[in-house]
């Protein structure tokens, strides 16, 4: 495939790191020796501008163009963290700490961002600046919308934004994408459930409430079923339901239930959470409960601009050809901290194909080297196409 010559001479080294970084897992903010080693990479190759600490543990970095005539600023997104799962791959340069594993093949990103970050600083054929970003945190922490509230927008004058995912199950060598929602809302609930407790042989003296709060969990699942219209998705899961009654013939006095919403727009974000808050309480009011729902927006809807999501696609084809990239795949509804992103600055995220493994998250997981030089060109060819020389 015509990925770029020289990052293709480069993929040993940048396997390298990979591997390297695979043995290394490091999880949330927690990331002080991959963004060390992010930048020992960076100042080797000669970048402009190395500044850590953005969003806690992010680094930001700059390569400037052989020419600046328009003030053109493109931003480049890698995450840093892995997961706290233990890894069972058994691959020789699995990860040496127990529990924690690059389950999601952020080290890949991150070594194939280092990859563009060297060839854009030895050949610098681009007019304009290339903003290259490291987060941390990508997994529930939200580093990316720390490294937003930081600033790094503004201080850095980013125009675009673009950022990729590995994808097992579709081929090494392909990219998916489409414009618009990709990847879902992710959010959080909680209800609290107050009745009345009592002993299990009175329940005429008593409200309760493990019977009040599964008649809240079944009337949830019809916000999805009756609520939202059918040809949309959403999710709405309840993960965790625990009374305070340890005993058998004890009925509790309260019961907590949390769970989970995915959406794919805002209108049914809102909805979902005006129909949970309405059901929970009104369903724990007809039987002399009460229910109080805490909401916790988590990250949102991941949505691909238009235009930019064509210069995805441009960049992509330039690597792999049109043949090999699928313009309009299905969104998928785990959540992006990405998105954070993509609300302050038009951009695209792409999907590049993992080949045959198990899906992201799993114990035996495994990303595939041969996919390093084509991620690593499509960071290089978005900053060439976009920021061209005359
Ligand atoms: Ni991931």
């Amino acid at each position: 495939m015509p990925v770029k010559n020289s990052i293709a001479e480069m993929h040993k080294e940048i396997t390298g790191w990979r591997r390297y970084l695979h043995e290394h897992p490091e999880l949330m903010y927690d990331v002080h020796e991959t963004a060390a080693f992010v930048q020992d990479r960076l100042k080797e190759f000669g970048v402009d501008e190395i500044t850590p600490g953005i969003g806690q543990t992010g680094v930001v970095a700059v390569i400037k163009g052989r020419q600046d005539t328009k003030g053109r600023v493109i931003g480049l997104r890698a995450d840093m963290d892995a997961l706290p799962i233990h890894e069972a791959t058994g691959l020789e340069y699995a990860s040496k700490t127990d529990g924690k594993m690059h389950a999601c093949g952020h080290d890949g990103h991150t070594a194939m961002l280092l990859g563009a970050a060297q060839y854009l600083a030895e050949t610098r054929n681009f007019d304009g600046t290339a903003v290259l970003i490291f987060q941390p945190a990508e997994e529930g922490g939200a580093g990316g919308k720390a490294m937003c509230d930081d600033g790094m927008m503004d201080r850095w004058n980013i125009q675009e934004v673009y950022g990729l995912h590995n994808m097992p199950g579709t081929p090494v060598g392909q990219f998916a994408i489409r414009p618009g929602a990709l990847l879902a809302s992710a959010d959080e609930f909680e209800i609290k459930v107050t009745g009345k407790g009592g002993h299990a042989a009175e329940p005429h003296q008593a409200i309760d409430t493990t019977l009040v709060a599964s008649q809240i969990v079944v009337s949830l699942q019809s916000i999805v079923a009756r609520n939202i219209n059918p040809v949309h998705r959403v999710v709405v899961t309840v993960g965790t339901f625990e009374t305070d009654s340890v005993a058998s013939n004890v009925i509790p006095h309260t019961a907590r239930l949390k769970g989970t919403v995915r959406t794919l727009d805002t209108e049914n974000r809102k909805l979902a959470e005006e129909r949970i808050r309405r059901v929970a309480e009104d369903t724990a009011s007809a039987f002399g409960a009460t229910a109080e729902v805490t909401w916790e927006d988590g990250y949102p809807v991941t949505v691909n601009h238009d235009q930019e999501t064509q210069y995805a696609i441009d960049a992509a084809a330039s690597v792999v050809g049109d043949q090999n990239i699928d313009v309009n795949t299905p969104p998928i509804l785990p959540a992006e901290d990405f998105a954070f992103m993509l609300e302050e600055r038009p951009g695209a995220y792409i999907f590049l194909g993992n080949g045959d493994t198990m899906m992201c998250h799993h114990p035996e997981y495994r990303f595939d080297d041969d996919a390093i030089p084509v991620g690593s060109s499509w960071f290089a060819e978005l900053v060439e196409r976009r920021m061209a020389l005359n």
